[in-house]
Protein backbone atom coordinates (compact mmCIF):
# COMPACT_ATOMS: atom_id res chain seq x y z
CA UNK A 1 0.00 0.00 0.00
CA UNK A 2 1.17 3.88 -1.12
CA UNK A 3 1.45 4.62 3.17
CA UNK A 4 3.46 0.75 3.31
CA UNK A 5 6.25 2.32 1.35
CA UNK A 6 8.68 4.44 3.39
CA UNK A 7 8.36 8.28 2.68
CA UNK A 8 6.11 7.58 -0.39
CA UNK A 9 3.24 9.47 1.12
CA UNK A 10 5.69 12.50 1.61
CA UNK A 11 6.87 12.01 -1.92
CA UNK A 12 3.61 12.64 -3.62
CA UNK A 13 2.48 15.27 -1.01
CA UNK A 14 5.56 16.84 -2.59
CA UNK A 15 4.17 17.05 -6.22
CA UNK A 16 1.57 18.51 -5.31
CA UNK A 17 0.61 22.38 -5.04
CA UNK A 18 -1.48 23.48 -1.65
CA UNK A 19 -1.30 20.16 -0.03
CA UNK A 20 -1.73 21.31 3.63
CA UNK A 21 -2.11 24.93 3.23
CA UNK A 22 -4.53 27.31 1.83
CA UNK A 23 -3.04 30.24 0.27
CA UNK A 24 -6.35 32.63 1.66
CA UNK A 25 -7.13 30.74 5.05
CA UNK A 26 -3.75 28.91 6.28
CA UNK A 27 -2.87 25.39 7.64
CA UNK A 28 -6.10 23.14 6.32
CA UNK A 29 -6.85 19.78 5.62
CA UNK A 30 -8.33 19.31 2.27
CA UNK A 31 -11.43 17.08 2.14
CA UNK A 32 -12.94 18.90 -0.92
CA UNK A 33 -11.48 16.76 -3.03
CA UNK A 34 -14.45 16.10 -5.24
CA UNK A 35 -15.46 19.90 -5.39
CA UNK A 36 -11.55 20.11 -7.46
CA UNK A 37 -8.47 17.68 -6.87
CA UNK A 38 -4.83 19.40 -5.97
CA UNK A 39 -3.12 20.48 -8.97
CA UNK A 40 -0.17 18.93 -9.42
CA UNK A 41 3.01 21.65 -9.58
CA UNK A 42 4.36 20.10 -13.05
CA UNK A 43 1.23 21.07 -13.92
CA UNK A 44 1.23 24.62 -12.80
CA UNK A 45 4.53 24.77 -14.17
CA UNK A 46 3.43 23.94 -17.73
CA UNK A 47 0.62 26.41 -17.85
CA UNK A 48 2.84 28.98 -16.51
CA UNK A 49 5.12 28.26 -19.47
CA UNK A 50 2.31 27.78 -22.47
CA UNK A 51 0.54 30.72 -21.18
CA UNK A 52 3.63 32.90 -22.75
CA UNK A 53 3.91 31.37 -25.87
CA UNK A 54 1.94 33.75 -28.43
CA UNK A 55 1.95 31.18 -31.73
CA UNK A 56 -0.97 29.15 -32.69
CA UNK A 57 -1.55 26.06 -34.43
CA UNK A 58 -1.37 25.61 -38.18
CA UNK A 59 1.51 27.88 -39.56
CA UNK A 60 3.78 26.99 -40.89
CA UNK A 61 6.64 27.99 -38.37
CA UNK A 62 8.56 26.29 -36.02
CA UNK A 63 6.28 27.03 -32.70
CA UNK A 64 3.28 26.12 -34.37
CA UNK A 65 5.04 22.58 -35.32
CA UNK A 66 5.87 22.25 -31.93
CA UNK A 67 3.01 23.02 -30.05
CA UNK A 68 0.64 20.53 -33.19
CA UNK A 69 3.30 18.15 -31.97
CA UNK A 70 2.57 19.06 -27.72
CA UNK A 71 -1.07 18.57 -28.37
CA UNK A 72 -0.84 15.10 -30.23
CA UNK A 73 1.43 13.46 -27.29
CA UNK A 74 -1.14 14.76 -24.98
CA UNK A 75 -3.58 12.96 -27.18
CA UNK A 76 -1.73 9.82 -27.36
CA UNK A 77 -0.94 9.99 -23.77
CA UNK A 78 -4.38 10.22 -22.77
CA UNK A 79 -5.08 6.78 -24.80
CA UNK A 80 -2.58 5.13 -22.91
CA UNK A 81 -4.19 6.24 -19.10
CA UNK A 82 -7.38 6.04 -20.14
CA UNK A 83 -6.92 3.24 -22.25
CA UNK A 84 -8.48 4.04 -25.50
CA UNK A 85 -6.61 2.80 -28.09
CA UNK A 86 -8.93 3.76 -30.98
CA UNK A 87 -11.34 6.75 -31.32
CA UNK A 88 -10.41 10.17 -30.01
CA UNK A 89 -9.91 12.50 -27.80
CA UNK A 90 -10.33 16.52 -27.96
CA UNK A 91 -10.94 19.17 -25.15
CA UNK A 92 -13.95 21.41 -24.48
CA UNK A 93 -15.08 24.00 -22.10
CA UNK A 94 -16.13 22.30 -19.02
CA UNK A 95 -16.86 18.41 -18.88
CA UNK A 96 -20.45 19.67 -18.63
CA UNK A 97 -20.50 21.27 -21.53
CA UNK A 98 -19.19 17.55 -23.59
CA UNK A 99 -21.70 15.79 -21.97
CA UNK A 100 -23.96 18.38 -23.71
CA UNK A 101 -22.22 18.07 -26.49
CA UNK A 102 -21.66 14.16 -27.38
CA UNK A 103 -25.55 13.53 -25.82
CA UNK A 104 -26.78 16.54 -28.04
CA UNK A 105 -25.03 14.62 -30.87
CA UNK A 106 -26.50 11.39 -30.32
CA UNK A 107 -30.17 12.73 -30.06
CA UNK A 108 -30.35 14.52 -32.84
CA UNK A 109 -28.90 11.71 -35.09
CA UNK A 110 -31.23 9.10 -33.21
CA UNK A 111 -34.14 7.54 -35.10
CA UNK A 112 -37.25 9.31 -34.57
CA UNK A 113 -39.71 7.64 -32.55
CA UNK A 114 -36.75 5.48 -29.97
CA UNK A 115 -35.85 6.11 -26.48
CA UNK A 116 -32.93 7.68 -24.30
CA UNK A 117 -32.20 6.03 -20.93
CA UNK A 118 -30.42 7.32 -17.88
CA UNK A 119 -30.51 6.47 -13.96
CA UNK A 120 -31.57 9.02 -11.52
CA UNK A 121 -28.37 8.51 -9.93
CA UNK A 122 -26.77 10.97 -12.52
CA UNK A 123 -25.24 14.15 -11.62
CA UNK A 124 -27.50 16.66 -13.63
CA UNK A 125 -24.80 17.25 -16.52
CA UNK A 126 -26.01 14.30 -18.48
CA UNK A 127 -29.02 13.93 -16.85
CA UNK A 128 -30.10 17.74 -18.02
CA UNK A 129 -28.28 16.86 -21.42
CA UNK A 130 -30.17 13.80 -22.00
CA UNK A 131 -33.84 15.40 -21.29
CA UNK A 132 -33.26 18.68 -22.75
CA UNK A 133 -32.07 17.12 -26.38
CA UNK A 134 -34.39 13.86 -25.94
CA UNK A 135 -37.29 16.34 -25.84
CA UNK A 136 -35.72 18.25 -28.63
CA UNK A 137 -35.39 15.32 -31.20
CA UNK A 138 -38.72 13.77 -30.21
CA UNK A 139 -37.34 10.74 -28.27
CA UNK A 140 -38.69 9.65 -25.20
CA UNK A 141 -36.65 9.81 -22.12
CA UNK A 142 -36.84 6.48 -19.89
CA UNK A 143 -35.18 7.26 -16.60
CA UNK A 144 -33.89 3.88 -14.58
CA UNK A 145 -34.44 4.02 -10.30
CA UNK A 146 -31.04 3.84 -8.62
CA UNK A 147 -31.01 2.50 -5.40
CA UNK A 148 -31.31 4.97 -2.07
CA UNK A 149 -30.23 2.57 0.02
CA UNK A 150 -26.45 1.84 -2.08
CA UNK A 151 -26.26 4.79 -3.92
CA UNK A 152 -26.19 2.83 -6.62
CA UNK A 153 -27.19 1.94 -9.91
CA UNK A 154 -26.79 -1.63 -11.29
CA UNK A 155 -26.74 -2.94 -14.81
CA UNK A 156 -30.09 -5.10 -13.93
CA UNK A 157 -31.61 -2.17 -12.60
CA UNK A 158 -30.84 -0.92 -16.79
CA UNK A 159 -31.79 -4.32 -17.85
CA UNK A 160 -35.18 -3.98 -16.26
CA UNK A 161 -35.79 -0.54 -18.11
CA UNK A 162 -33.93 -1.32 -21.86
CA UNK A 163 -36.06 -2.31 -24.36
CA UNK A 164 -34.82 -2.13 -28.32
CA UNK A 165 -35.88 0.74 -29.41
CA UNK A 166 -33.45 2.72 -27.09
CA UNK A 167 -30.80 4.48 -29.35
CA UNK A 168 -28.81 6.46 -26.64
CA UNK A 169 -27.90 5.80 -23.35
CA UNK A 170 -26.08 7.56 -20.36
CA UNK A 171 -24.19 6.01 -17.14
CA UNK A 172 -22.79 7.82 -14.17
CA UNK A 173 -19.16 6.60 -13.52
CA UNK A 174 -18.99 7.46 -9.86
CA UNK A 175 -21.86 9.58 -8.08
CA UNK A 176 -19.76 12.92 -6.50
CA UNK A 177 -23.13 12.78 -3.65
CA UNK A 178 -23.15 9.31 -2.23
CA UNK A 179 -19.63 8.40 -4.09
CA UNK A 180 -20.23 5.28 -5.25
CA UNK A 181 -18.95 3.76 -8.13
CA UNK A 182 -20.78 2.19 -10.90
CA UNK A 183 -20.18 -1.17 -13.18
CA UNK A 184 -19.65 0.47 -16.05
CA UNK A 185 -18.85 -2.23 -18.42
CA UNK A 186 -21.77 -4.22 -16.72
CA UNK A 187 -24.45 -1.22 -17.75
CA UNK A 188 -23.06 -1.12 -21.19
CA UNK A 189 -22.82 -4.82 -21.84
CA UNK A 190 -26.79 -5.04 -20.41
CA UNK A 191 -27.65 -2.32 -22.83
CA UNK A 192 -26.02 -3.78 -25.85
CA UNK A 193 -27.53 -6.73 -24.83
CA UNK A 194 -31.13 -5.49 -25.79
CA UNK A 195 -30.31 -2.61 -28.36
CA UNK A 196 -26.88 -3.17 -30.01
CA UNK A 197 -25.92 0.03 -31.45
CA UNK A 198 -27.29 2.28 -28.77
CA UNK A 199 -24.87 5.36 -28.50
CA UNK A 200 -23.76 5.21 -25.10
CA UNK A 201 -22.10 8.34 -23.27
CA UNK A 202 -20.43 8.24 -19.90
CA UNK A 203 -19.94 10.90 -17.06
CA UNK A 204 -16.38 9.92 -16.16
CA UNK A 205 -15.92 12.91 -13.94
CA UNK A 206 -15.80 12.43 -10.34
CA UNK A 207 -14.20 8.94 -10.89
CA UNK A 208 -10.79 9.65 -12.84
CA UNK A 209 -9.14 10.93 -10.15
CA UNK A 210 -9.43 7.14 -7.86
CA UNK A 211 -7.72 5.78 -11.24
CA UNK A 212 -8.57 3.11 -13.66
CA UNK A 213 -10.08 4.24 -16.08
CA UNK A 214 -10.51 1.50 -18.93
CA UNK A 215 -12.32 2.75 -21.82
CA UNK A 216 -11.70 -0.17 -24.27
CA UNK A 217 -12.95 -2.74 -21.78
CA UNK A 218 -16.34 -0.64 -21.43
CA UNK A 219 -17.74 -0.95 -24.68
CA UNK A 220 -19.37 2.93 -24.86
CA UNK A 221 -18.71 5.57 -27.07
CA UNK A 222 -18.25 8.78 -25.33
CA UNK A 223 -16.56 9.65 -22.05
CA UNK A 224 -16.09 12.83 -20.36
CA UNK A 225 -13.35 14.00 -17.88
CA UNK A 226 -12.96 17.54 -15.92
CA UNK A 227 -8.96 17.50 -15.47
CA UNK A 228 -8.54 20.56 -12.69
CA UNK A 229 -10.77 17.06 -10.50
CA UNK A 230 -8.01 14.84 -11.73
CA UNK A 231 -4.95 16.97 -10.87
CA UNK A 232 -4.57 19.15 -13.76
CA UNK A 233 -6.69 22.89 -13.65
CA UNK A 234 -9.80 24.78 -14.73
CA UNK A 235 -10.52 25.96 -17.73
CA UNK A 236 -11.37 22.81 -19.69
CA UNK A 237 -12.98 19.43 -20.15
CA UNK A 238 -11.48 16.35 -21.91
CA UNK A 239 -13.84 13.84 -24.13
CA UNK A 240 -13.12 10.84 -25.93
CA UNK A 241 -15.63 9.48 -28.46
CA UNK A 242 -15.56 6.00 -30.48
CA UNK A 243 -14.80 5.98 -34.27
CA UNK A 244 -18.85 5.92 -34.38
CA UNK A 245 -19.64 8.72 -32.39
CA UNK A 246 -16.95 10.73 -34.29
CA UNK A 247 -18.37 10.01 -37.99
CA UNK A 248 -21.95 11.25 -36.67
CA UNK A 249 -22.66 14.87 -38.55
CA UNK A 250 -21.83 17.02 -35.75
CA UNK A 251 -21.66 20.94 -35.10
CA UNK A 252 -18.21 22.19 -36.69
CA UNK A 253 -16.98 24.51 -39.46
CA UNK A 254 -18.58 24.12 -42.94
CA UNK A 255 -16.35 22.06 -44.80
CA UNK A 256 -13.76 21.26 -42.01
CA UNK A 257 -12.18 17.75 -41.62
CA UNK A 258 -15.36 15.52 -41.15
CA UNK A 259 -13.67 14.21 -38.14
CA UNK A 260 -12.81 17.44 -36.56
CA UNK A 261 -15.10 17.24 -32.99
CA UNK A 262 -13.05 20.93 -31.81
CA UNK A 263 -14.08 23.95 -31.92
CA UNK A 264 -11.55 27.03 -32.79
CA UNK A 265 -8.35 27.85 -31.57
CA UNK A 266 -6.65 25.02 -28.50
CA UNK A 267 -4.74 25.95 -25.91
CA UNK A 268 -1.71 23.97 -26.32
CA UNK A 269 -1.06 24.37 -22.31
CA UNK A 270 -4.13 22.34 -21.70
CA UNK A 271 -3.49 19.50 -23.43
CA UNK A 272 0.53 19.82 -22.22
CA UNK A 273 -1.04 19.96 -18.47
CA UNK A 274 -2.67 16.77 -19.23
CA UNK A 275 0.59 14.78 -20.28
CA UNK A 276 1.64 15.73 -17.07
CA UNK A 277 -1.13 14.25 -14.99
CA UNK A 278 -0.37 11.04 -17.34
CA UNK A 279 3.65 11.08 -16.28
CA UNK A 280 2.05 11.47 -12.73
CA UNK A 281 0.30 8.39 -12.99
CA UNK A 282 3.06 6.86 -14.66
CA UNK A 283 5.67 7.80 -11.72
CA UNK A 284 3.43 6.53 -9.16
CA UNK A 285 2.48 3.36 -10.90
CA UNK A 286 6.57 2.97 -11.03
CA UNK A 287 6.89 3.60 -7.12
CA UNK A 288 4.54 0.84 -6.23
CA UNK A 289 5.06 -1.66 -9.28
CA UNK A 290 8.19 -3.26 -10.82
CA UNK A 291 6.38 -3.37 -14.23
CA UNK A 292 7.98 -1.90 -17.47
CA UNK A 293 4.85 -1.43 -19.93
CA UNK A 294 3.59 2.36 -19.30
CA UNK A 295 -0.42 1.22 -19.32
CA UNK A 296 0.90 -1.66 -16.69
CA UNK A 297 2.45 1.14 -14.69
CA UNK A 298 -0.83 3.64 -15.10
CA UNK A 299 -3.06 0.05 -13.80
CA UNK A 300 -0.76 -0.46 -10.48
CA UNK A 301 -0.99 3.27 -9.75
CA UNK A 302 -4.98 2.61 -10.12
CA UNK A 303 -4.70 -0.61 -8.20
CA UNK A 304 -2.53 1.31 -5.21
CA UNK A 305 -5.01 4.48 -5.22
CA UNK A 306 -7.72 2.40 -4.99
CA UNK A 307 -6.43 0.33 -2.23
CA UNK A 308 -5.24 3.45 -0.29
CA UNK A 309 -8.49 5.33 -0.54
CA UNK A 310 -10.16 2.63 0.91
CA UNK A 311 -7.78 1.80 3.94
CA UNK A 312 -8.60 6.11 4.57
CA UNK A 313 -12.50 5.75 4.23
CA UNK A 314 -12.19 3.05 6.55
CA UNK A 315 -10.21 4.40 8.81
CA UNK A 316 -13.30 7.38 8.80
CA UNK A 317 -16.05 4.82 9.42
CA UNK A 318 -14.33 2.45 11.43
CA UNK A 319 -12.07 4.45 13.69
CA UNK A 320 -8.49 4.65 13.89
CA UNK A 321 -6.24 4.73 16.86
CA UNK A 322 -8.16 5.40 19.60
CA UNK A 323 -10.39 7.56 17.68
CA UNK A 324 -13.98 6.20 17.26
CA UNK A 325 -14.87 6.02 13.13
CA UNK A 326 -18.13 7.87 12.07
CA UNK A 327 -20.15 4.54 12.13
CA UNK A 328 -19.60 4.69 16.02
CA UNK A 329 -20.54 8.15 16.69
CA UNK A 330 -24.54 8.15 17.33
CA UNK A 331 -24.78 11.37 16.38
CA UNK A 332 -23.42 10.53 12.94
CA UNK A 333 -25.26 8.67 9.84
CA UNK A 334 -23.39 7.78 6.77
CA UNK A 335 -25.33 7.66 3.27
CA UNK A 336 -25.53 4.86 1.26
CA UNK A 337 -24.28 2.39 4.03
CA UNK A 338 -20.91 1.91 5.99
CA UNK A 339 -19.97 -1.33 4.82
CA UNK A 340 -20.20 0.07 0.62
CA UNK A 341 -17.76 -1.64 -1.05
CA UNK A 342 -18.34 0.87 -4.22
CA UNK A 343 -17.32 3.37 -2.37
CA UNK A 344 -14.52 5.50 -4.04
CA UNK A 345 -12.92 8.11 -1.75
CA UNK A 346 -15.70 10.14 -0.28
CA UNK A 347 -17.39 10.07 2.58
CA UNK A 348 -21.17 11.70 2.94
CA UNK A 349 -22.67 12.29 6.32
CA UNK A 350 -25.50 13.89 8.30
CA UNK A 351 -24.98 15.42 11.95
CA UNK A 352 -28.28 14.97 13.66
CA UNK A 353 -29.25 18.10 15.35
CA UNK A 354 -26.46 20.18 13.60
CA UNK A 355 -27.11 21.84 10.71
CA UNK A 356 -24.89 20.60 7.19
CA UNK A 357 -23.93 24.31 6.95
CA UNK A 358 -23.01 24.77 10.60
CA UNK A 359 -21.24 21.24 10.42
CA UNK A 360 -18.83 22.76 7.06
CA UNK A 361 -18.36 26.17 8.46
CA UNK A 362 -17.48 24.43 12.30
CA UNK A 363 -14.80 21.79 10.72
CA UNK A 364 -14.07 25.15 8.34
CA UNK A 365 -12.83 27.09 11.74
CA UNK A 366 -10.78 24.06 12.57
CA UNK A 367 -8.87 24.03 9.35
CA UNK A 368 -10.99 21.07 7.76
CA UNK A 369 -12.08 21.73 3.83
CA UNK A 370 -15.72 19.77 3.48
CA UNK A 371 -18.22 20.72 1.72
CA UNK A 372 -22.40 20.65 1.98
CA UNK A 373 -24.24 18.62 -0.86
CA UNK A 374 -28.27 20.10 -1.11
CA UNK A 375 -31.04 19.01 -2.07
CA UNK A 376 -31.17 21.41 -5.43
CA UNK A 377 -30.46 20.78 -8.79
CA UNK A 378 -27.49 19.56 -8.15
CA UNK A 379 -28.08 16.65 -5.65
CA UNK A 380 -31.75 16.77 -5.07
CA UNK A 381 -31.72 13.36 -6.67
CA UNK A 382 -30.15 11.40 -4.19
CA UNK A 383 -31.01 13.39 -1.12
CA UNK A 384 -34.73 13.67 -1.70
CA UNK A 385 -35.90 9.96 -1.96
CA UNK A 386 -33.50 9.94 1.58
CA UNK A 387 -35.68 12.72 3.15
CA UNK A 388 -32.62 14.88 3.68
CA UNK A 389 -32.39 18.97 2.96
CA UNK A 390 -28.70 18.31 2.67
CA UNK A 391 -25.76 16.58 3.95
CA UNK A 392 -21.66 17.17 4.37
CA UNK A 393 -19.54 15.83 1.42
CA UNK A 394 -16.05 14.45 2.94
CA UNK A 395 -13.96 13.88 -0.09
CA UNK A 396 -10.05 13.11 -0.17
CA UNK A 397 -7.43 11.49 -2.82
CA UNK A 398 -4.54 9.33 -2.30
CA UNK A 399 -2.21 12.25 -1.04
CA UNK A 400 -4.23 12.29 2.26
CA UNK A 401 -3.58 10.97 5.25
CA UNK A 402 -4.86 9.08 8.36
CA UNK A 403 -3.64 11.69 10.36
CA UNK A 404 -5.89 14.29 8.56
CA UNK A 405 -9.01 11.28 8.97
CA UNK A 406 -7.64 11.13 12.52
CA UNK A 407 -8.15 15.06 12.72
CA UNK A 408 -11.59 15.10 11.25
CA UNK A 409 -12.49 12.47 13.73
CA UNK A 410 -12.05 14.81 16.31
CA UNK A 411 -13.81 17.47 15.08
CA UNK A 412 -16.71 15.63 14.21
CA UNK A 413 -16.55 13.43 17.45
CA UNK A 414 -16.63 16.73 19.58
CA UNK A 415 -19.99 17.42 17.80
CA UNK A 416 -21.91 15.12 20.11
CA UNK A 417 -25.14 16.46 21.66
C1 LIG B 1 -20.09 13.38 -11.77
C2 LIG B 1 -20.00 14.81 -12.20
N1 LIG B 1 -20.45 15.17 -13.41
C3 LIG B 1 -20.37 16.42 -13.85
C4 LIG B 1 -19.82 17.42 -13.07
C5 LIG B 1 -19.70 18.80 -13.62
O1 LIG B 1 -18.35 19.01 -13.89
P1 LIG B 1 -17.80 20.39 -14.46
O2 LIG B 1 -18.34 21.47 -13.57
O3 LIG B 1 -16.33 20.26 -14.36
O4 LIG B 1 -18.28 20.53 -15.85
C6 LIG B 1 -19.37 17.11 -11.79
C7 LIG B 1 -18.86 18.17 -10.90
O5 LIG B 1 -18.90 18.08 -9.71
C8 LIG B 1 -19.44 15.77 -11.33
O6 LIG B 1 -18.98 15.40 -10.14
Amino acid sequence: MLHTTPGLIDAIRARFAHVDTCPFQGPRVFFENAGGALTLKSVVETSARFAAIPDNQGRDNVASHALIDIINTAKADLSVFMNAPTGQFFAGESGTELLFRMIRTACVNAPKGSKVIGSSIEHPASRSAARRWADIAGLDYVEVPHNDDTGLVTADAYRAAMTPDVSVATILHASPVTGMGMDVAAIAKVIRSVSPDCFIIVDGIQHAAHGQVDIDSYGVDGYAISPYKVFSRHGYGIAWISGRLTALPHDQLIDAPADGWEFGTRDTGSYAAMSDVVGYFDWLGAQVSEVSDRRARIEAAGRAIHTYETHLTNAMINGTGNLPGLRDMDHVHILAGADNPAREGLVSIVVRDVPSAEVVSRLNEQGIRTHIRKADHYSGNVLNPLGLSDCIRISLCHYNTEQEVAQLLAAVNEMAP
